[in-house]
């Protein structure tokens, strides 16, 4: 059953590794470039079709690689340029795309053009960065708040001027507006398709441009205490501007001038669903815009309906949809949703119609690990402490194996391992949803219907979520039971393809479907 004619990116399953936690292959506890390429035979064994590394550049480590000082190197606790280079060839010649984070909306403040920048008010890159005065009684040039708490500008002693940062003081932004920024960028993008990528990550892109008049931004109406600090304001000026979707397409027609096979644009914008659909500009900006409607949803059937049904709805024309479940700065899956209902998302991940994104570690149901205070690395955590917004706990090193340090390294893991990663690791057989992750997968594959069919709610009560997937002549019933109580549900005659609980397979009925407590099944109606 192949669905040839739509682009590799629609049919993929793209896999997120975060280098510093994959795995270490020269025993100083941070995961590298070699390390990876250790490990894409599992990648394979799982059933990727494509990984997103995130940042592995050369960066001081403010914000852990998000903090980039050299756009076209590689950082040596990552490994070298000739590692990049075999990884992409390894994962070339085992049919794996790659996909890597660009990082456009901010630098590190040790990247030449800042140093540079920051010299005299005359410096030829002054204006690659945004430098205003200070305002006649000494403070910052408006009240925009930084992602990661406190003023979004910091006064440079040396000029003294402000310079605007969305995160933190060492990641001063990039000025848009000049069009040497866009050309100098444009070049990077250039110099990562020379070497191979099959596209792109793009990070928090809906920071590129801020409102020219810099506007304050008003009161967020609905901020309660106890909400992030940063959330204080409507930052309606401080992003999502127009001016960044002509650069959305101007990359796009970047991408597309490169001959062979298509490559893709994926964005992050956290912003309403309505606007995240803008990132698709009309079939002329990225070609997934990341969803993260799953990673802020309570676990209850109607809503999930409901939010499925919405999403769908507002798809642009011929805009492909996909699926978020975790990523590196989120609670993970098993500690949202618990660990008894980590198998049904994981079925719902891959059974929606998209391109799922799965989170390293996710596929074991690794919970979030609890990080004491002394052991904190993530600097928002350390800005913001007491909010819960650290992301150390979903950051920690994929357990491998149950020797020590979880195969992991040989040295000392820079976050603690799970406390379980003796039973929870890879190479333990009996991990129900590491296999289930690898069957979903594989049925995927087979299944043209859960690739590219279209989809339909079929119903959502008492915590069953019931969905159609469709093709030409297959019919798949994806039944999930959110609840902890078994549930019998009317289905056509149907034969069962697969259970999270994965002992029962193959099973033919007529009409009645029976749950067990946290069960989910993939059917195969026959009328
Ligand atoms: C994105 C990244 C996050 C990073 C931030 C600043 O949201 O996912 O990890 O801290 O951008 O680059």
């Amino acid at each position: 059953m192949n669905t040839t004619g739509s682009p590799w990116w629609q049919k993929a399953a793209i896999y997120q590794i975060y280098p510093r936690s994959f795995q270490d292959s020269n025993g100083d506890g941070v995961g590298d470039l070699a390390g990876v390429i250790t490990r894409l035979d599992y990648l394979v064994w799982l059933g990727i079709d494509a990984i997103w590394l995130s940042p592995f550049y050369p960066s001081p480590m403010a914000d852990f690689g998000y903090d980039v000082s050299d756009y076209c190197g590689v950082d040596p606790i990552f490994g070298t340029l000739a590692d990049f280079d075999r990884l992409v060839t390894e994962a070339r010649a085992r049919g794996l795309k790659v996909i890597v984070d660009f990082v456009p909306n901010h630098t590190s403040e040790a990247h030449p053009w800042f140093v540079e920048s920051r010299g005299s008010r005359d410096n030829p890159k002054r204006d690659w960065f945004i430098w205003r005065d200070p305002r006649p009684d000494g403070g910052p040039p408006n009240n925009w708040l930084s992602e990661f708490g406190g003023a979004a500008w910091t006064k440079d002693e040396i000029t003294g001027q402000y310079y605007y940062h969305a995160y933190l003081p060492q990641q001063p932004d990039l000025n848009w507006r000049n069009p040497a920024v866009r050309a100098a960028m444009r070049d990077v993008l250039t110099f990562w398709l020379e070497r191979g990528v099959d596209g792109f990550r793009l990070d928090t892109i809906h920071h590129l441009f801020e409102d020219e008049g810099l506007r304050d931004n008003p009161p967020n109406p609905d901020f309660k205490d106890g909400m992030a600090p940063t959330l204080r304001f409507d930052r309606v000026h401080q992003f999502d501007q127009p001016e960044v979707h002509g650069i959305l397409q101007d990359w796009r027609h970047l991408l597309e001038s490169y001959p062979g096979h298509e490559r893709v644009l994926v964005s992050e914008a956290y912003l309403p669903l309505e606007k995240v659909m803008g990132y698709y500009g009309g079939g002329k900006g990225a070609h997934l815009p990341f969803n993260f409607q799953l990673i802020g949803a309570p676990w209850d059937a109607a809503f999930l309906a409901s939010l499925i049904t919405r999403y769908e709805s507002l798809l642009p024309p011929g805009g492909w949809p996909n699926w978020v479940l975790g990523n590196h700065d989120r609670s993970r899956v098993a500690s949202r949703f618990g660990p008894d209902a980590a198998p049904l998302a994981t079925m719902l991940l891959l059974t929606l119609r998209g391109t799922p994104t799965l989170y390293y570690g996710d596929e074991l149901g690794l919970a979030d690990v609890p990080v004491p205070p002394e052991m904190v690395q993530d600097p928002w955590e350390k800005l913001v402490p007491g909010f819960g917004l650290g992301r150390d706990p979903v950051r920690t090193p994929m357990p491998w194996d149950a020797s020590a340090s979880a195969g992991f390294t040989t040295g000392t893991p820079w976050l603690p391992l799970n406390a379980d990663f003796a039973t929870r690791n890879v190479a333990a057989e009996k991990n129900n949803l590491l296999l289930l992750t690898r069957d979903l997968l594989a049925l995927r594959k087979h299944e043209t219907a859960l690739q590219t069919g279209a989809y339909g709610l079929i119903e959502s009560r008492s915590d069953i979520l019931t969905y159609e997937r469709l093709a030409v002549d297959r019919r798949l019933q994806v039944v999930l039971n959110m609840s902890a109580a078994a549930q019998h549900t009317p289905v056509p005659a149907y034969e069962l393809l697969l259970s999270t609980r994965r002992d029962r397979a193959g099973e033919m009925a007529e009409r009645l479907l029976r749950l067990r407590p946290h069960e989910g099944v993939v059917l195969a109606i026959r009328e």
